[in-house]
């Protein structure tokens, strides 16, 4: 495996390949890397010919109070891990960069990225926006990896791309769990014992919410009190946000819809979760598919 630190040589690298008719998947990431991340590389892995992994701690995604010197960064375990998945490229640049003195450019997102995570974090999406527009254009990949765990970056990604013609073709992969149903992230090292104990409760809540939208609720604030209540066993845990969203645009629902995510982020001490359920209400032709086949079996 590779480890590429500059623009320039990551660029040439990508380049040449293309010129072969190379096809290049992009997992980026921020390191402390886990098993969802993994999941990402082994899905790049399966569909291109070439694989890059970038780990890069963004600042401009983290707000002045936010844990930017405190994030985890164990390098080495990080490359063990790319290696160990056929990595072909780790891009590991330097704040410099990225960000070389007199940049300028942000890109904005605006309808997508002011709500939700958005308002707890007002310039997050566009840090998040700029510095993926600006690894596409170092690393130029055809096919890039997202986590629906964060599935509001997911869907900014996707805009930003067919807005500006990025190219790249950009695919969401499930949220890796624990047995417990809390998703894997790189800041749960974070929880105390005790913090950690409860913190399956934000699954929990969003669950309850799909059960009820399955078994037939179709109103709103119904599916919402459900998560609201399960969210409440614990009194140390306070919901910021436990939403029932169309799953392109992010916007609140009147009425449960055909597909429909269901969006949270709880506070347990000073440490953030969020999580997401994707819910498809089967439809009539299906639900019909399902009755005549069974009749078929029973008739
Ligand atoms: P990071 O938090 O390191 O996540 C990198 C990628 O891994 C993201 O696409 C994220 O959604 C995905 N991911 C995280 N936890 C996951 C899980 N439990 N299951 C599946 N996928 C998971 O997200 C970022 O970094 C940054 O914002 C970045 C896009 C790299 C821009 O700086």
């Amino acid at each position: 495996m590779k480890i590429i630190r500059t623009a320039h040589s990551m660029t040439a690298w990508s380049e040449r390949l293309r010129r072969e008719g190379v096809t290049i998947g992009f997992v980026p990431t921020m390191g402390a890397l886990h098993d969802g991340h993994r999941s990402l590389i082994r899905a790049a892995r399966l569909r291109c010919d070439a694989l890059v992994v970038s780990i890069f701690v963004n600042p401009t995604q983290f707000s002045p109070t936010e844990d930017l010197s405190a994030y985890p960064r164990p390098i080495a375990r990080d490359r063990a891990l790319c290696c160990e998945e056929g990595v072909d490229v780790c891009f590991e640049p330097t704040d410099q960069t990225i960000y070389p003195e007199g940049f300028q450019t942000i890109i904005t997102v605006p309808a997508l990225a002011n709500r939700w995570e958005g308002e707890a974090r007002p310039h997050h999406f566009a840090g998040v926006a700029t510095v993926v527009t600006k690894l596409f254009g170092i690393v130029r990949p055809h096919l890039a990896i997202f986590g629906q765990k964060d599935y509001q970056q997911a869907a900014l990604i996707r805009q930003l791309v067919n807005d500006l013609n990025l190219g790249v073709t950009i695919l969401a992969r499930p949220t890796v769990r624990e047995r417990d149903g809390l998703a894997l992230s790189s800041r749960n090292v974070y929880l105390s014992a005790e913090e950690r104990r409860i913190a399956p409760l934000l699954s929990r809540a969003l669950r309850a919410g799909r059960q009820v939208i399955v078994g037939g609720v179709r109103d709103v604030a119904a599916v919402e009190r459900i998560m609201q209540q399960t969210i409440k066993q614990a009194p140390t845990v306070y919901a910021e946000y436990l939403a029932v969203c169309d799953p392109d645009n992010l916007e609140p629902l009147p009425a449960v819809a055909a597909r429909t995510v269901l969006l949270g982020a709880v506070r347990i001490g000073s440490i953030r979760l969020i999580d997401n359920l994707l819910v498809k209400i089967p439809g009539r032709k299906s639900a019909l598919r399902v009755e005549r086949g069974i009749k078929a079996l029973t008739d």
